[in-house]
């Protein structure tokens, strides 16, 4: 049977993942030190205490859990998240997922048409990109700078957006340690946000992977908090929070808060796509959660990764020639670089690589189209100290002799 001529058309225009595809490219080079992946640390893993709880949690509710659950997630998981993140919400605001990217897909699915434009921010990640893309969204980008989205450029490209006839469904930002740019959302950035969708009825996709992983500095309340507490009666924002870099990416567990009535249209999108989340790992971080074992595992984490970034900025500091410029983030996994404008990373990406030494070119961050070409992105969790040292000398050398 030849498949090809009965692929949808939507799936014959998918492309490969770039990211994927030059990671691959790497991955027989001898010695090389990659910065390239997104993956968190092993040893950040709360494994033994998962071993425990996934074997009580499957020989006590076994009968429950082992049997389909409930399509909005489990009850038991939601109430210990709602003590979790410290303020009111209902079961009915929340959604548990498998992951953030089924999240961004649900909510994607409730909500757009093909045609329908998504606003990204620029650079973004990918994998969500790639979600809008496979509903036929219209992606347009919009600069961020030192204090997240700029509101200036969000102004201009929806006022285009409707010159042209267009709807713009949503907003979709990361605003904390942001991937890949590194930068955190100031807070009157965040009020200048969300006011600017409530003025014109669009939604914001607020994506938070990384809130909790912070090693220095004070927490920012979230957009989906700022949107409760100060713009009350105006439920324009739904955050998205994933455990892959708190519990594990293997989990697959993340949950999404927002409007009652869209949370419902998401709920019946994952009886459609996944039935339910899985229900024992749910059960599981429900207990994990009750248990007490969240606050020490994230203090473990965030004092595990702190000395790695340190190492990163230090090594920046210590190597880059003059004219290379990075963020310098108090938390997250990834820091982002700014190239002297005639510099492409596209283009240094295999040089780099006969070096021995591996990132992502940031054009892979940008809608098709709407490239810039002078920047990179830097994973610092993956890697040893040793490995960082090496491998930032190794990138400045070949920046200095360009
Ligand atoms: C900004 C952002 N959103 C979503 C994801 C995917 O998260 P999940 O593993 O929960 O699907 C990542 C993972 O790297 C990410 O960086």
């Amino acid at each position: 049977m030849n498949y090809a001529k009965d692929f949808s058309r939507v799936t014959q225009s998918m492309g490969s993942s770039m990211i994927r595809e030059l990671v691959a490219s790497t991955k027989n080079i001898e010695g090389l030190i990659s910065f390239a992946g997104g993956f968190p640390a092993p040893a950040t893993f709360p494994k033994d205490t998962l071993a425990e709880l996934y074997k009580k949690v499957v020989q006590e509710d076994g009968y429950d859990v082992l049997q389909y659950g409930a399509s909005e997630g489990d009850r038991q998981l939601k109430a210990e998240l709602i003590k979790w993140e410290g303020y009111p919400i209902t079961p009915e605001e929340m959604l548990i997922t498998v992951g953030a990217t089924n999240a961004i897909y649900l909510y994607s699915r409730a909500l757009l048409d093909p045609g329908d434009v998504v606003i990204c921010e620029a650079p973004t990640f990918l994998g969500s990109l790639v979600v809008f893309d496979s509903i036929q969204a219209e992606l347009v980008s919009v600069p961020i700078n030192d204090d997240g989205i700029s509101i200036q450029h969000l102004e201009a490209a929806v006022q285009r957006c409707k010159q042209a006839g267009k709807r713009v469904k949503f907003i979709y930002t990361i605003p904390d340690f942001h991937n890949p740019g590194g930068v955190t959302m100031s807070m009157a950035r965040r009020r200048e946000l969300i006011a600017f969708a409530i003025r014109n009825e669009i939604g914001i996709l607020e994506d938070n992977p990384y809130s909790r992983l912070r090693f220095s500095g004070e927490p920012l309340p979230t957009l989906y908090q700022v949107n409760r507490d100060e713009f009350a009666g105006f439920e324009v924002v739904t955050e998205v929070v994933s455990f892959s870099k708190i519990l594990g990416p293997g989990m697959r567990m993340s949950f999404a808060k927002g409007a009652k009535s869209l949370i419902a249209k998401m709920e019946s999108w994952q009886q459609k796509v996944n039935v339910t989340p899985d229900c024992v790992s749910q059960r599981v971080v429900a207990r994990f959660l009750a248990d007490g074992h969240m606050e020490g595992h994230l203090k473990m984490v965030n004092e595990h990764y702190a000395p790695y970034l340190k190492t990163m900025l230090d090594k920046l500091e210590e190597y880059m020639p003059e004219g290379v410029k990075w963020t310098k983030p108090q938390g997250g996994i990834f820091v982002w670089l700014e190239l002297p404008k005639h510099i492409s990373a596209d283009d240094i990406f295999p040089k780099a690589a006969e070096n021995k030494v591996s990132f992502i070119p940031g054009s892979k961050f940008y809608p098709v189209g709407q490239e810039e070409f002078n920047t990179l992105r830097l994973n610092f969790t993956f890697s040893s100290f040793e490995q960082i040292d090496t491998g930032i000398r190794r990138l400045a050398e070949l920046l200095k002799a360009l």
